[in-house]
């Protein structure tokens, strides 16, 4: 059967793409951004999963306002990078696992849960950006991954109890796939950050760090938190952090291993926060 080995937490930042892009990683700016992952690649390389399942929000890129799927899995073969506004960023292709994703929505939407099938849908910074944080710049992503796209972008967006328990829901879906594959969940996006409006370039140290505290220790009294506390105390792109909840829930019972722990002020408008949780099922 397919196992859940870790789950891998890290906020997205646009300007975190463009500064690998453009070549721009040795700026002063940038160095203590890049060093923070540095364990994390190390780490990949020596705990490369056979798929990832990457819980990501796209931003009006692959959906607009004309139609906003809360949950959508990407079942298709094959995902390309968006063109944001300057083109596709220069990043491999996406390769999907379209077996194990079909598996996974049977199993989920017959545990309550509602997804969207997407079967064919670009992929923005929300979701390369964080592969290039964790994997380098490699010239084909070393996985499959398996998009799981989530709107915080939208009212209404989903409670981070709703997306704690969808975790647990993926977890049994991928723990009966009958394949023996090493799955890793990664929960991304956040930390405090706000784009808009009189609080834009809000940042909350001390909220972000409890937060990261709570996932570790105490991830089901932090799933009741209320999302009016991530827009008042992380800002309006705080939310994002709820997607984290997915990938926690997806955890077993067992206390995880802390193997890395990283936060970092500024990088764009936002806080970068950075877990690695070893999973002990
Ligand atoms: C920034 C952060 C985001 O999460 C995003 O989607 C766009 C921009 C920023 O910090 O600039
Ligand atoms: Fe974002």
């Amino acid at each position: 059967m397919a196992h859940i080995s870790a789950s891998v937490y890290t906020s997205h930042v646009p300007a975190i793409g463009a500064a690998l892009d453009l070549g721009k990683t040795a700026d002063p700016y940038w160095v203590p951004l890049f060093k923070g992952y540095e364990p994390t690649k190390q780490w990949f390389k020596e705990n490369t999963p056979d798929v990832i399942f990457l819980v990501y929000n796209d931003h009006a890129t692959a959906f607009s306002l004309d139609m906003i799927p809360t949950f959508a899995i990407g079942c298709a073969d094959e995902f390309k990078p968006a063109d944001e506004g300057w083109g596709p960023r220069p990043v491999p292709v996406v390769k999907g696992h379209p077996e194990l994703a079909a598996h996974i929505a049977q199993s989920v939407i017959q545990d309550d849960f509602d997804l969207t099938i997407v079967n064919k849908m670009d992929v923005d910074h929300g979701l390369t950006v964080p592969l290039n944080l964790v994997t380098g710049q490699p010239d084909a992503w070393p996985c499959p991954v398996i998009p799981f796209a989530v709107n915080v972008v939208q009212y209404p967006v989903p409670s981070g109890r709703r997306c704690f328990m969808l975790g647990k829901a993926i977890r049994k879906a991928i723990e009966s796939f009958d394949a023996p594959l090493n799955v890793q969940i990664w929960g991304t996006g956040g930390m405090s950050h706000q784009l808009q409006g009189p609080r834009a370039g809000l940042i909350n140290r001390e909220w972000d760090n409890q937060f990261l505290d709570d996932l570790i220790a105490d991830p089901d009294a932090l799933s009741k938190k209320p999302h009016i506390e991530y827009v008042r105390e992380a800002g309006s792109e705080g939310i994002e952090l709820v997607m984290w909840l997915i990938a926690r829930g997806a955890m077993s019972d067992k206390a995880p291993t802390v193997k890395h722990r990283f936060y970092h002020v500024p990088a764009s408008n936002t806080a970068v926060g950075h877990l690695i949780l070893e999973n002990h099922p």
